[in-house]
């Protein structure tokens, strides 16, 4: 696990696309998987707008979300699908046929999870998978108590998720008390992940996701035994942690990392103050 931490949200989540934008430039045929969340709207406006630039090209990847309500068909706003066109997919040039969210509105729930999990791996797994943190410690939707061997399947969502969600819904007791998510298994096998986590109200849940045992009472835990997964935070989301200096030594010290601060650099160098004698001065009349 490394831990990366930035200063504000917005310098996290940049980061956290810049990772995503330079996995698709290495392999424009990347599996991405894909993650929703108020955490990740900023993450996906990058990746949008890099795209309209002209420098980020979506065509050739296939994408996997974590995680879809239950009963909620796609047109329902409050539904996975429809967050991911509405927040990236009608931003991009991906082709709609290769993504992919499991389908909460199946009549076999259990064939759909089923389906789902054989499709991950008919494309070849996962190469990078983004994650948020929601304050029950889950990724996906997978709750405490989510086994570590556990796939795509449907769950009940925590009192804590239901708190936290429901007022995204017009109707807050309209929340699905179910979903489908992959699970903490079907996260394990994915190549690399990036987990993204800020503001204050994740300090705690971020602290005993790293720095705490592996439990199944906090499942993001289990991303410690991920053989190659990154932890981008702004300070807020840190502030928690108990051993930051190390964390940041030893992301300074990664040749790995050298373009990924190159980035950083870049956006943190202060304007160039413009000294006097550098103004050209007309010649007085
Ligand atoms: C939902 C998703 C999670 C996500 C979480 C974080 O519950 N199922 O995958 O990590 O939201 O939400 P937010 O970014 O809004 O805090």
């Amino acid at each position: 696990m490394e831990i990366i931490i930035q200063p504000g949200a917005g310098d996290a989540s940049e980061l956290a696309a810049r990772i995503i934008q330079r996995e698709v430039e290495g392999d424009p045929q990347s599996v991405l998987g894909l993650a929703t969340g108020r955490t990740m709207e900023p993450v996906y406006a990058r990746l949008a707008h890099w795209c309209r630039q002209g420098e980020l090209d979506f065509s050739r990847c296939r994408t996997f979300n974590l995680d879809e309500y239950v009963g909620l068909p796609g047109r329902h706003e409050n539904s996975y699908r429809y967050f991911m066109n509405e927040r990236l997919f009608r931003h991009v040039n991906i082709d709609w046929k290769q993504t992919h969210l499991p389908d909460g509105v199946a009549s076999d729930l259990e064939a759909e999870c089923a389906r789902y999990e054989q499709l991950i791996r008919k494309t070849g797994g996962v190469d990078l998978q983004l994650l948020g943190i929601g304050l029950s410690g889950h990724i996906g939707f997978n709750e405490p108590l989510s086994a570590f061997g556990s796939r795509t399947r449907v769950v009940a969502l925590a009192p804590e998720t239901l708190k936290q969600n429901a007022p995204l819904f017009a109707e807050p007791q309209q929340m699905p008390r179910q979903a489908i998510t992959m699970g903490l298994g079907t996260i394990l096998d994915s190549r690399r992940c990036v987990l993204l986590a800020t503001g204050a109200a994740k300090a705690g849940i971020v602290a005993a996701t790293v720095e705490g045992a592996v439990t199944g009472m906090v499942p993001a835990s289990v991303l410690q035994w991920h053989p190659d997964c990154v932890i981008v935070l702004d300070e807020a989301a840190a502030s928690g942690l108990r051993k930051t200096e190390y964390y940041q030594w030893m992301y300074k010290s990664e040749p790995k990392w050298d373009w990924l601060r190159q980035f950083a650099a870049l956006r943190e160098q202060p304007s160039r103050p413009v000294v006097p004698s550098q103004l050209r001065m007309e010649p007085a009349a």
